[in-house]
C-alpha cells in the first residue's frame, strides 16, 4: 500500500494572484485557440480548437443541437454514445451536413394536394413558406412555392389544389447548389424575396435561405470548420461494440473519437486503442479517464491523440461515494500535466489532456486551464442552455432542464461503467437531476469567455501556453473563501 503525499485538491481551493497587466494586454487580444490532439514539437496540431471547451459525451448534453451551435462557436461536442449505432452516427451526419443560413425545408407538400393542407401544415409548423415538390418530400424536384400571398383562406375554396394557386418552378428565382451565404443574402436583397430556393442540377430542393435569419448567419468567426467548410464534430465510444460503432462513425464523417469511461487505465482502452490506430490511423482518439501520471502514460504509448483527466468530480457523479475511487481535480490535473510536460521532453510528441468534470464556476475554467489543461470538457454547464437535449421545466419557482449522469439508472450506460464485457449495470454512479435553465448557448458562452479574458489579462497573459508559464495560484482558507463573496451587509435582493 501507498499513500500519496499530497493531499486531493479542487479548484475552489486556489486563487490567482494578479501579474503586471502591460497596455497591450486586453481581452480582445486575447487568444484562447489551443490544441486538441497530438503533434510533433516544432509542428501544429492537426486539430485546434478556437475556444477551449468541449461538451461532455452525455445523453443530457451532446446531441446533434449543442455540437452545432458548439462548433459554430469554436469549440467542439462529443456526441453521446449510449445510444444505438445508427443514431449517433445519423447525429454525426446532421452535423456534418449543416450549412449556417441554409434550413432544410421541414412544409413540404405536392401539387394535388388542397388548400386545406397547407393551412393544417401552417398551423402545425407556423411557417408559411411550403415547398411543393413532386413527392411531397424536403428533396424532390421543385414545383413551386406556395406563400401566404398565393391564397386567400376567406375566399378560396379548401379544396382547391396546389397546382392552381402555387407560384411554379419557372416564375421563381431560385440559386443552384454550391452557392456561397453571402451570394444567396445577396440575391434575398436584390430581388426582394424572403425565402431563396437553392436547388440542384435536378431541379430537386437542397435547402432554403432565409431573408429573416439574416442577421443570425452572419459568419462566425470562430467557426471551428474543416476544409469543406463543414463543423467539426466528435464522437464517443465504448470498449465493447468499438469495431461495429467506429466503421459507422468514420463514415458518417466523425473528425475525432474519444473513448468514453470512468476508468482508462486498463487493458480494453489500450486495445480500442490499437485497433483503432491500426484500422483508421487518419481518425484522432482520445482516451480515459485517469488520475495519475502512470495511467497517462499507459494510454499515450498505446496511442491516444489526447487524454481526459477526471473520476469522480462531475456534479452528477457518485463514484466517490460508490466505489471510493477518485481524486480531487486541480491535483489529478496537474500531476498529469506534469508527465505529459514529461514525455513531451522525452518523446517530442505533445498530447493535450483535458479537465473532465468539476467546474462549478467560471473562473474554475480559467483555472483549470493555469494548472495544465490544454481544453475542458463540462457537463453541467452545457446542460443548463436551450441547445441541450433535456427537458425545460418550471419548478419551484424557477425555469431549470433536466440533466442526468451516465451512470444514473436513467441513462443506464453500462459501457461507461463496465469495461469487462458484463451488460449490467449493477449500480448507479451518478444522479437524475434539475439545473438552473440558463437561455440560448451563445449569450451563456459570450459572458464566460469574457470572464476568462478578464482573468488573463489580470494574469498579465493573452494566450493559454503563456497563462500555464505565468499564472500564480495561492492556496485559499475557508475563512478567507468567506471573505471573498459578499459578507457583513445586508444584500438588497
Ligand atoms: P460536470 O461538468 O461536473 O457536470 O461533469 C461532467 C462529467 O462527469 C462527464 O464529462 C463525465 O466524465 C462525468 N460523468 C457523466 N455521467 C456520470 C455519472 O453518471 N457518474 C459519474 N461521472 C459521470
Amino acid at each position: 500500500m501507498e499513500i500519496l503525499s499530497d493531499v486531493s485538491r479542487t479548484f475552489e481551493e486556489y486563487l490567482f494572484i494578479p501579474g503586471e497587466t502591460t497596455k497591450d494586454c486586453i481581452p480582445s487580444k486575447v487568444s484562447l485557440k489551443t490544441p486538441l490532439v497530438k503533434y510533433r514539437r516544432g509542428e501544429k496540431s492537426p486539430i485546434k480548437l478556437n475556444i477551449p471547451f468541449t461538451s461532455a459525451i452525455m445523453q443530457a448534453v451532446s446531441g446533434a443541437e449543442m455540437a452545432i451551435k458548439l462548433a459554430s462557436s469554436g469549440g467542439l461536442s462529443f456526441i453521446f454514445g449510449s445510444q444505438p449505432i445508427e443514431s449517433q452516427a445519423e447525429m454525426v451526419r446532421k452535423v456534418k451536413r449543416f450549412k449556417a443560413g441554409f434550413v432544410i425545408s421541414d412544409s413540404n407538400l405536392t401539387p394535388q394536394h388542397a388548400l386545406a393542407d397547407v393551412l393544417a401544415l401552417v398551423e402545425k409548423t407556423g411557417h408559411s413558406t411550403i415547398a411543393i415538390t413532386h413527392d411531397g418530400t424536403a428533396t424532390g424536384k421543385l414545383l413551386g412555392l406556395v406563400t401566404g400571398r398565393d391564397h386567400r383562406p376567406e375566399r378560396d375554396s379548401l379544396d382547391k389544389k396546389i397546382a392552381d394557386f402555387m407560384t411554379p418552378f419557372d416564375k421563381l428565382k431560385f440559386a443552384k447548389k454550391g452557392v456561397s451565404l453571402s451570394e444567396a443574402n445577396d440575391l434575398l436583397w436584390q430581388e426582394k424575396l424572403n425565402a431563396l430556393p437553392i436547388v440542384d442540377n435536378d431541379q430537386c430542393l437542397v435547402a432554403f435561405v432565409f431573408r429573416k435569419d439574416y442577421d443570425s448567419h452572419k459568419t462566425n468567426p470562430n467557426e471551428l470548420l474543416d476544409e469543406d467548410k463543414a463543423l467539426l464534430v466528435g464522437a464517443g465510444i465504448n470498449t465493447h461494440d468499438y469495431q461495429e460503432r467506429v466503421p459507422a462513425l468514420a463514415d458518417a464523417g466523425v473528425d475525432v473519437l474519444c473513448i468514453d469511461s470512468s476508468h482508462g487505465y486498463s487493458e480494453w482502452q489500450q486495445e480500442c486503442l490499437i485497433w483503432c490506430k491500426k484500422n483508421f490511423p487518419h481518425l484522432p482518439i482520445g482516451a480515459g479517464n485517469v488520475v495519475d501520471g502512470r495511467a497517462f502514460r499507459y494510454l499515450a504509448e498505446a496511442g491516444a491523440d489526447f487524454i481526459k483527466v477526471g473520476i469522480g468530480g462531475g456534479s452528477i457523479c457518485i463514484t466517490r461515494e460508490q466505489k471510493g475511487i477518485g481524486r480531487g481535480q486541480a491535483s489529478a490535473l496537474m500531476d498529469v500535466a506534469i508527465t505529459r510536460d514529461a514525455y513531451l521532453e522525452e518523446t517530442g510528441i505533445y498530447i493535450p489532456i483535458c479537465s473532465d468534470g468539476g467546474i462549478a464556476q467560471d473562473y474554475h475554467m480559467t483555472l483549470a486551464l493555469a494548472m495544465g489543461a490544454d481544453f475542458l470538457m463540462m457537463g453541467r454547464y452545457f446542460a443548463r442552455f436551450d441547445e441541450a437535449p433535456g427537458q425545460k421545466l418550471f419548478k419551484d419557482g424557477q425555469y431549470v432542464k433536466e440533466y442526468w449522469g451516465e451512470g444514473s439508472n436513467r441513462a443506464r450506460n453500462y459501457q461507461r461503467y463496465n469495461e469487462t464485457g458484463s451488460n449490467t449495470l449493477e449500480f448507479e454512479e451518478g444522479v437524475d437531476s434539475y439545473v438552473p435553465y440558463a437561455g440560448k448557448l451563445q449569450d451563456g458562452l459570450e459572458q464566460t469567455l469574457a470572464k476568462i479574458k478578464a482573468t488573463m489579462c489580470s494574469c498579465g497573459v493573452t494566450t493559454i501556453a503563456t497563462l500555464q508559464e505565468n499564472a500564480v495560484l495561492t492556496l485559499v482558507s475557508e475563512a478567507s473563501r468567506v471573505e471573498g463573496g459578499a459578507h457583513d451587509v445586508i444584500k438588497k435582493s
